[in-house]
């Protein structure tokens, strides 16, 4: 096999196993590695969390309900990739992923999200995700029938009034009416498959939005019980339909999607979307530090955040949640906290909720070299971002070493002197160096090269970076 041949079939084999979650440790640190620059650690781990998963799916029946996740902690100050770890982890694992502030909830009996509400948004999505799994799947189906609903509309089958004592000689008028109309449908079968009926107007029959006197009625919390009156009676009700005026070309996408839903198993795609929850769930709880109260500061708003603590338990320890689609079980979904820990250690949470975290990882604060790959090496690295922006406009922007170098070197400069925000700090920087181009393009300029060497970036920048009162409020 050709070296190039190889690569290919490698690739296609990766991302085969990718949408199954077979990745093995390695090859998931080798996925993570092309978003995310350095912290070796922090994937080591999650990709160990993550093949540990898989691992228990495979082991024996017995033992599997007793083998535990590996909750995991990164610690590591604001912006060095926490979340976009998490982020990308999840992505790879096709798993269904929440994200929730740890700090936004309040202990029971306060107002505030109370903290079963993210397993209530982890299966939403899961159950949106497998939907849409679902709906894709019957898509090509979908769309025959919504042409044949299409032809109905445009050609309306012939009327068959037939009056009894007509019958006889109506029976081979019937039929000659019937062969004509089926040749004319298959006539424009053709046009509308072509694309030629595309801008004429029909009138569609589409299901109209349940009715708005649900949702007057409808007690305030409710929602946050788990219930949704609608989903309890709307299925009672029957389907009511208004007539709405469409092309041609939009009926086909709607009457696809509405043909698609009728298609699928709506319960066993929520019976699909609990198992992965329950099975594949990453939740990732942000500022968990915020909710790690100093001990023995007492009393005040440390009670409350030792309360969220406790709230917190049963959930990562293993629960069963009441959601709109049916009870959740918690104990395999895998957590992976975040915090910065400046005023607070992990040892400051509470014993039990330690133990349910295992796992903790370091994640280092980012220097000059890590800007400078952050800058260019991701698939979404933000001179990738700002190149096809601009060239959007017919501007080739195009960096030079020794630019991209100065930009990473002010970064560092700017993140010690003022305040530490790791890569985010390069968001502001490079808006701030390219604010010119990106307002003046295309009015001023317009295809057109620009370079943007050290030079260019120190003239930009030098006067902001000087200056500390400048930065602190421009970079
Ligand atoms: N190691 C890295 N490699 C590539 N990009 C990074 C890295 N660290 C941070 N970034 C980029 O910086 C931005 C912020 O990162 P992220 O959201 O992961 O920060 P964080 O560690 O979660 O911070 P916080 O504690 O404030 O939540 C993201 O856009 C991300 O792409
Ligand atoms: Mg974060």
């Amino acid at each position: 096999m050709s070296k190039l041949a190889e690569t290919v079939k490698k690739h296609v084999d990766i991302i085969k196993r990718k949408d199954q979650g077979e990745l093995t440790p390695r090859e998931i640190v080798r996925e993570l590695d092309r978003y995310i620059i350095g912290q070796d650690n922090a994937k080591k781990s999650v990709a160990i969390a993550l093949r540990n998963r898989w691992r228990r799916q495979n082991v024996s029946d017995e033992i599997r309900d007793e083998i535990l996740p590996n909750n995991i902690i990164l610690i590591g100050p604001t912006g060095v990739g926490k979340t976009e770890i998490a982020r990308r982890l999840a992505r790879l694992a096709a798993a269904p992923f929440v994200k929730v502030e740890a700090s936004k909830f309040t202990e029971v009996g306060y107002v505030g999200r109370d903290v079963d509400s993210m397993v209530r948004d982890i299966t939403d999505l899961a159950v949106t995700m497998v939907k849409s799994e679902k709906t894709a799947e019957v898509q090509d189906k979908a769309r025959v029938m919504a042409e044949e609903r299409i032809l109905d509309i445009l050609i309306p089958p012939p009327k068959r009034t037939g009056f009894r004592q007509q019958q006889q000689d109506n029976d081979e008028q019937l039929q000659k009416a019937e062969e004509d109309h089926q040749s004319t449908r298959e006539k424009f079968r053709e046009r509308l498959r072509a694309g030629k009926l595309d801008e004429r107007v029909i009138e569609v029959d589409v299901p109209s939005d349940a009715s708005p006197m649900m949702q007057v009625f409808g007690p305030v919390g409710v929602e946050e019980m788990g219930m949704n009156l609608q989903d309890i009676f709307g299925n009672l009700m029957p389907k009511k339909y208004k007539k709405r005026k469409m092309s041609v070309n939009e009926a086909k996408e709607v009457l696809a999607q509405e043909e698609a839903q009728k298609l699928i198993d709506h319960d066993a795609a929520i019976r699909e979307a609990i198992e992965r929850v329950e099975n594949t769930g990453i939740i990732f709880i942000d500022e968990i530090d915020k909710v790690a109260g100093e001990k023995g500061k007492g009393s005040g708003p440390d009670v409350s955040r030792e309360g969220v603590q406790r709230d917190l338990l049963p959930i990562v320890e293993g629960s069963t949640v009441q959601t709109k689609y049916g009870m959740v079980k918690t104990d395999h979904i895998l957590f992976i906290a975040s915090g910065a820990f400046h005023s607070s250690k992990p040892s400051d949470l509470i014993p039990e909720l330690q133990g349910r975290f295992p796992i903790r990882v370091e994640l280092r604060s980012l220097g000059e070299d890590d800007f400078v790959q952050i800058l260019t090496v991701p698939q979404n690295a933000l001179i990738k971002q700002y190149t096809a922006l601009l060239k959007t406009e017919n501007i080739d922007i195009a960096f030079t070493d020794s630019g991209i170098r100065e930009i990473a070197r002010i970064a560092t400069q700017v993140n010690e002197q003022v305040e530490n925000i790791g890569a985010r700090r390069l968001h502001t920087i490079l808006t701030t160096l390219l604010e010119e181009i990106l307002f003046d393009a295309p009015d001023v300029i317009s295809d057109k090269k620009v370079t943007i060497d050290d030079t260019m970036v120190k003239e930009k920048l030098s006067i902001i970076v000087t200056d500390r009162d400048l930065s602190r409020y421009i970079l």
